[in-house]
């Protein structure tokens, strides 16, 4: 209580009224009681001790004391003599009295009365002495006489400081009244404003935003009203945005078809949106993270999603109840420090796969049933081009029927080797040397690239290089796929290097040509099915566009990876990476 407002203010009245009144106080006291002594000695010298006065006083010094007593009782009434003030006539050789009205034998010791003893007139005051005197010798013949000496006890002075004293204690306590009663409607003043921004301040803490708060005066409290006022609507107004943002992102996230689940990073439930709990079967509550990962058999963990990078996200397949779902993981990170949480986004793609599916059980259907069409055009293509003569435009005829039946059978196997590999079904592993692999492609393709009058080469970096564990023949498929793309898209007298070398788990071989180079726009679609830079080109050499499709498949399903550096006349490298097998030297034979 004593902390509040209308304490201080009341605290610093009476304080201040306190120390007032004790500056005035002493002020008035001490010029009182100096006013006093100036006026005892300004009497003294100038009305009591007159010059006529003084005269007669030495003239009377070679008489008798009688004659003393006389002049100065004559003299009584102008020297001021009441019940406070006496006069004495001293010795003045030793300070004995020698005549005293009032009847004492003897006066206090006196500084002034030694100093007149000296010749001099005593009239030194001093004011913290309880007496105020003053000694004047009389001399007769260079020599003291007498010492008239006038002495007042101040009580006068005490009695007129006592009254004076009273009246200021009065002062002070009706100071001190009025400083009580004035503080406290001071103090209401400024607080009670306050008490009320207060109160609304309480209010829209517990988020009561009605009312406001009255302005009643323009001084600084009632700026502070009016700012609080400003502050409280816009407040109102941030916080209302806010809600319809909340409620537009909350509208989005429960009719959008996606799934969306947030978890804060202990796992618990952030928000799962109705789509999600549709979807993994969820009830009202959820399912904390690790718990729910387990039950769909995802293998992720909160703390390597809290550890991914920025804008990175984990993506894996969920199969549930005949249902594919792909999930998108990533952290949620807010403006500054650590994950809060991870957020997921679930796409029902069962649909799609089911398309995907039929596509690739249409591809393989048709495929199938188009090789043995074409192997019946080439075999009676052939067959009447024997008979044809030689020049003839139906033997020309029958060349370009039997080339495009080839043409077809190469792209219906392509076909079949990327349904195939779609399936999974084509890939039978087992150790084997990839350097000499490499080799006998390289050593295959050499009389390709000689007629091109190209430089092919070879170079084992890893002559020690442990055994791959993989399908010898698709990664041979691969290889000469990479090798022949080389020498194909490399203009004659260009070279074509092979490298094969090992780094930590992986085995790398490096296709490096000096060929005409793929631009860089089309780097990224490269391995697409079908996809060819030069569309024209391509198929003039008898490309149909699926080749690195195909090996990309294979060296994934091998768990490598492959990559390709190049720019348009720069040449191109391709690098296929695979896991090495470490299957031991009995099987480099293999
Ligand atoms: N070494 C290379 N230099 C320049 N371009 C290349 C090279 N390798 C591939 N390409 C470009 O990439 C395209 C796709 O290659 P891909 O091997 O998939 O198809 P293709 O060689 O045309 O046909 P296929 O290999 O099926 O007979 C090619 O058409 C060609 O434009
Ligand atoms: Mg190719």
């Amino acid at each position: 209580m004593l902390k509040s407002i209308q304490w201080k203010i009341l605290t610093l009245f009476l304080l201040l009224v306190v120390s007032v009144m004790l500056v005035v106080g002493t002020f008035l006291l001490i010029s009182i009681s100096k006013y006093y002594h100036d006026e005892f000695c300004t009497q003294m010298e100038t009305v009591v001790f007159s010059r006529d006065f003084t005269d007669q006083l030495q003239a009377a010094a070679g008489e008798t004391q009688g004659e003393l007593e006389t002049l100065l009782d004559t003299y009584v009434g102008r020297m001021g003599i009441d019940s406070y003030r006496n006069y004495y006539i001293l010795s003045g050789t030793d300070g004995r009295v020698l005549y005293a009205p009032d009847g004492s034998t003897a006066v206090a010791p006196s500084e002034n009365v030694l100093t007149a003893l000296s010749g001099e007139v005593g009239s030194r005051v001093d004011r913290r002495s309880s007496v105020m005197d003053y000694a004047y010798p009389v001399e007769d013949g260079g020599r003291t006489q007498y010492i008239i000496y006038i002495s007042d006890t101040k009580e006068e002075l005490y009695g007129i400081l006592e009254n004076i004293f009273t009246i200021i204690l009065w002062g002070l306590l009706l100071g001190l009244f009025l400083a009580v009663f004035l503080g406290l409607i001071l103090s209401r003043m400024i607080t009670a404003p306050l008490l009320s921004l207060k109160k609304r301040a309480e209010k829209l803490a517990a988020g009561d935003f009605d009312g406001k708060t009255e302005v009643k005066h323009n001084d600084e409290i009632g700026q502070l009203t009016g700012s609080f006022n400003t502050m409280a609507a816009e407040l109102r107004k941030t916080l209302f945005d806010i809600a319809a943002e909340k409620n537009k992102v909350e509208t989005v996230l429960t009719y959008m078809a996606d799934g969306v689940m947030a978890f804060y990073r202990d796992g618990s439930v952030m928000h799962i949106n109705p789509a999600a709990r549709r979807l993994l079967s969820l009830g009202e509550e959820g399912e904390p993270f690790d718990r729910l990962m387990e039950r769909l058999s995802v293998g992720v963990s909160m703390n390597t999603l809290l550890y991914l990078e920025e804008n990175n996200t984990v993506e894996k397949t969920i199969t549930l109840d005949n249902m594919h779902i792909r999930a998108y993981f990533a952290k949620l990170t807010p403006e500054k420090g650590p994950a809060s949480g991870i957020v997921v986004v679930l796409q029902d793609i069962t649909e799609q796969q089911r398309l995907d599916d039929s596509r690739r059980e249409f591809v393989a259907n048709v495929s199938h049933e188009l090789r043995t069409p074409l192997t019946n055009v080439k075999s009676y293509g052939e067959t009447l081009m024997e008979s044809a003569a030689e020049g003839s435009m139906e033997k020309n005829f029958l060349s370009v029927i039997c080339d495009e039946a080839d043409r077809m059978t190469r792209l219906v196997r392509d076909l079949l080797m990327l349904s195939q590999l779609d399936y999974g079904h084509v890939i039978k592993k087992m150790p084997f040397s990839l350097p000499k692999l490499s080799e006998s492609v390289v050593k295959r393709l050499s009389l390709e690239a000689e007629k091109n009058n190209q430089q092919l080469t070879f170079t084992n970096k890893a002559p020690d290089m442990p055994l791959v564990n993989g399908d010898k023949d698709r990664i041979e498929q691969v290889l000469v796929n990479i090798v022949s793309n080389a020498i194909k898209y490399t203009p004659k007298n260009g070279m074509v290097h092979v490298e094969c070398a090992a780094r930590l788990t992986e085995a790398i071989i490096t296709v490096t040509d000096t060929g005409i180079g793929i631009p860089e726009a089309d780097l990224p679609r490269i391995f697409e099915r079908f996809y060819r830079v030069d569309k024209a080109r391509s198929r003039k050499m008898g490309g149909t566009g699926l080749g690195l499709a195909i090996a990309k498949e294979i060296v994934e399903a091998h768990g490598g990876r492959i990559t390709i550096k190049s720019g348009k006349g720069k040449g191109t490298s391709v690098r296929i990476l695979l896991p090495i097998y470490g299957g031991g030297e009995e099987a480099a034979e293999l």
